[in-house]
Parts: structure tokens; C-alpha cells; sequence
């Protein structure tokens, strides 16, 4: 079932009319949802991910529900961002229906391990999908656009953990960390080309994705939101798939063209409070460990069995 109408974007209709965005990761979570944002306001909209099943479902869902009623297409392509050819030969389809406008780094990988139970393999599964792929994907598109000329916004999908670590999940807050100073590299070095850099450091938004592996075992549903009581975020919940839309359409839109190199938190104001981590797991011992690395595993062999690249 697709997650808006209208009136939960702060956008008038045909806002994005003419753009052309590329959402890595885009057939799920976050990046399905700001994926739906972009069609419904009229632009054409590319996802990519591994699982060519998932991907095709949800550019024929959001297809369908806004093309005919002004939105813009949706188009699924199964690319694997871990392989620089992959992405060149994927983009060389993008671009044969013209150049894309706009490019949100959303695909990640993650999850919760004691640092000292990795293998350079975990460390790598990590790091090749967050920080190498998301770079490659940025200097494919990024050629592109400094050859032909073209402005673009790319926006990068980070966490807060790039300001203060992310303990138990060291891989992914390096990797973030990475792209946030690619975020602030990039917007100096091309911006003055007309290419502009932001990037949105997300508090917790429940997604299956993510909490399949950093929540893992979880009593608590998704969507549930945290006891108004907890302590970690100022504002007592989780964030609305609503809000994450409009911060991702803002940044993309020429609307906001004076704002490059900025990392915008979104987070009920929880970094500020020490919180959006995973410090606490300070106290879990070996068998709790255990636990979770079963969970995840589970989670993650399932993904893989739908993987078509
Ligand atoms: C320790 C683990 C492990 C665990 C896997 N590994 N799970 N090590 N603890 N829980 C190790 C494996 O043993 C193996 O190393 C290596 O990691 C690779 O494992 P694979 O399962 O073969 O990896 P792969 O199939 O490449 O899958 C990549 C993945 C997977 C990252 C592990 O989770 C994935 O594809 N995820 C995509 C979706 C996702 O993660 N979404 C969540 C994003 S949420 P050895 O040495 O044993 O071979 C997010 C939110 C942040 O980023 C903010 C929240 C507030
Ligand atoms: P998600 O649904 O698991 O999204 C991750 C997406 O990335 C999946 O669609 C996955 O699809 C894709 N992906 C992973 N590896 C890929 C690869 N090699 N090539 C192409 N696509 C790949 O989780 P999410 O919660 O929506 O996370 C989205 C983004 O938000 C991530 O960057 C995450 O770090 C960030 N974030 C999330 C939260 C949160 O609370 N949810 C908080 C902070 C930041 P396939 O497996 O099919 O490839």
C-alpha cells in the first residue's frame, strides 16, 4: 500500500514536474517513501536495489497510484552498487531517457555486533555498500552532469552517528562519516559547476530493514512509537515517514538552491541529548549476543535469497 496523500506534503501538486531522480535503495523504507514523495509531485523517479522482485513491485505500486493523477513514473532497475560497472552500465540506461536532475544516496547496509566479533568480510559488507558504492554512484552521475553541463542535487542518507560515533555499529557510522566529508568536499569542489551536496542525518524512522538488524528480536512492531518517556529523544518519538519526505524533496528542489554542504538533522532533537545510539549495548553480555546475531543472520539470509543482481 503506498504511505501519502497530498495533504501530508508541505509541496503544491506538480512541484517536481521535469526532474528526473535516481534513489539508490529506493524499493524500500526511507527510500520508497521519498521515492513516492518525488512521483506524486510529478517527477520521474529511478530505484535501484538487489532484489529485482521487490524493486519491479514498488515502481509498479507507486506508478499506478499517482500516474494519473498528475504524479510522474517510477522506474525499478535491479543494480547492485558494490560493482562500479553495474552502476555505469544502469546509469547508461537512465541517462538514454536524459539526465537525471537529482540523486539521493539511500542504500545501505547495517547492523548491531560487538566490534571485536567482526571479520574484515563484515567490516567490507558494510563499507562496500554505504561508503564505496555510494561514492561510485556520486562520480558516475557527477561526470555526467560536469560533462554536459547540467545542475543537480544529490543528497546523502547519513545518521547522526557521523558527529558523535555509532559504538556497536562501527562500520556503518565510518562509512556515514565517510560521506558526510564527501558531502562537504563535493559541494565546494563542484558546486560552483552547479552541483549541490546536503545530506539528511536521520534519527530512528521504523523500517523493516532496519530494525530486522539493529532491533533485532524486537517485541516492539514497527511504526510503534517509543513511550513518550524515553529519555533518549527530546520530542518522545520516532520520526514520521512524512517528514523525512518533505526534508528529501526540499533539499532536492531548486527551492533550496543556496544550501549546499549542510548535514540536516532530523531526529526529534535526540543527538543533542546523547541519544540515536546504541551506547546502551554497553550491558548486553554473550548470550544476548548470540541472540541478536541469530536474528540478523535470519533477516539477512532472507533478503539474500530474493537477490536477482
Ligand atoms: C557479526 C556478521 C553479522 C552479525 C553478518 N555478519 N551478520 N558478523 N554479527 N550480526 C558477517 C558474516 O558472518 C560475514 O562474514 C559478513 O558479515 C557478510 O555477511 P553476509 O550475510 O554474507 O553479507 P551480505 O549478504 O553481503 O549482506 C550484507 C549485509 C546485509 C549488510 C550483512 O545486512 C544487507 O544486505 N543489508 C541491506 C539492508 C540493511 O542492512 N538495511 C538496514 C539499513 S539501516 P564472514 O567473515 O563470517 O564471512 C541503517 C540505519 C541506521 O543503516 C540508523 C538507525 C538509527
Ligand atoms: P532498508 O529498507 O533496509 O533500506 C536499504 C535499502 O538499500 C534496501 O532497499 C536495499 O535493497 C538497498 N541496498 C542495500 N545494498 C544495496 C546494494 N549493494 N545495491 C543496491 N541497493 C542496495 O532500510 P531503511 O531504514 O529504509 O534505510 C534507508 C537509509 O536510511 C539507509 O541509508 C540508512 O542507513 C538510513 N537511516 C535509516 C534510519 C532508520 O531509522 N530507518 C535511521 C538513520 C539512517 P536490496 O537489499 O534489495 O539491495
Amino acid at each position: 500500500m503506498t504511505e501519502f496523500t497530498m495533504d501530508d506534503l508541505m509541496f503544491k501538486p506538480g512541484l517536481m514536474k521535469g526532474q528526473r531522480i535516481l534513489i539508490t535503495g529506493g524499493g524500500t523504507g526511507l527510500g520508497k517513501v521519498m521515492a513516492e514523495a518525488c512521483v506524486m509531485l510529478g517527477a520521474d523517479v529511478y530505484i535501484w536495489g538487489r532484489r529485482g522482485n521487490v524493486i519491479e513491485a514498488t515502481a509498479k505500486e507507486l506508478t499506478d497510484a499517482h500516474s494519473a493523477n498528475g504524479g510522474g513514473r517510477c522506474i525499478g532497475m535491479a543494480c547492485d552498487i558494490r560493482v562500479p560497472e553495474a552502476i555505469h552500465e544502469a546509469m547508461d540506461q537512465v541517462w538514454a531517457g536524459g539526465a537525471l536532475t537529482g540523486l539521493v544516496n539511500n542504500a545501505a547496509g547495517n547492523f548491531i555486533s560487538r566490534t571485536e566479533d567482526l571479520s574484515p568480510r563484515a567490516f567490507d559488507a558494510i563499507a562496500n555498500i554505504v561508503f564505496r558504492g555510494s561514492f561510485f554512484v556520486t562520480l558516475d552521475a557527477g561526470k555526467r552532469w560536469l560533462a554536459e553541463g547540467r545542475h543537480a542535487s544529490v543528497i546523502s542518507i547519513l545518521t547522526t552517528w557521523v558527529w558523535h560515533g555509532g559504538p556497536f555499529t562501527v562500520p556503518s557510522a565510518m562509512s556515514k562519516a565517510g560521506l558526510n566529508v564527501m558531502t562537504q568536499s563535493l559541494a565546494v569542489e563542484w558546486g560552483g559547476r552547479g552541483i549541490r551536496f546536503n545530506a539528511i542525518a536521520p534519527g530512528p524512522f521504523p523500517t523493516e530493514g532496519a530494525w530486522a538488524r539493529l532491533n533485532p528480536g524486537s517485541t516492539e512492531a514497527i511504526g510503534e512509537a517509543p513511550p513518550p518517556s524515553d529519555p533518549t529523544i527530546p520530542l518522545g518519538r520516532n520520526g514520521e515517514m512524512r517528514e523525512l519526505a518533505n526534508m528529501a524533496v526540499y533539499l532536492l528542489d531548486p527551492g533550496s538552491a543556496y544550501i549546499n554542504g549542510q548535514t540536516i538533522a532530523i531526529d526529534g532533537g535526540g543527538h543533542l541529548k546523547g541519544g540515536g545510539g546504541f551506547a546502551r549495548l554497553s550491558e548486553w553480555g554473550d548470550a544476548e549476543w548470540e541472540q541478536a546475531r541469530n536474528a540478523i543472520r535470519g533477516a539477512n539470509e532472507k533478503d539474500r535469497a530474493q537477490r536477482t543482481v
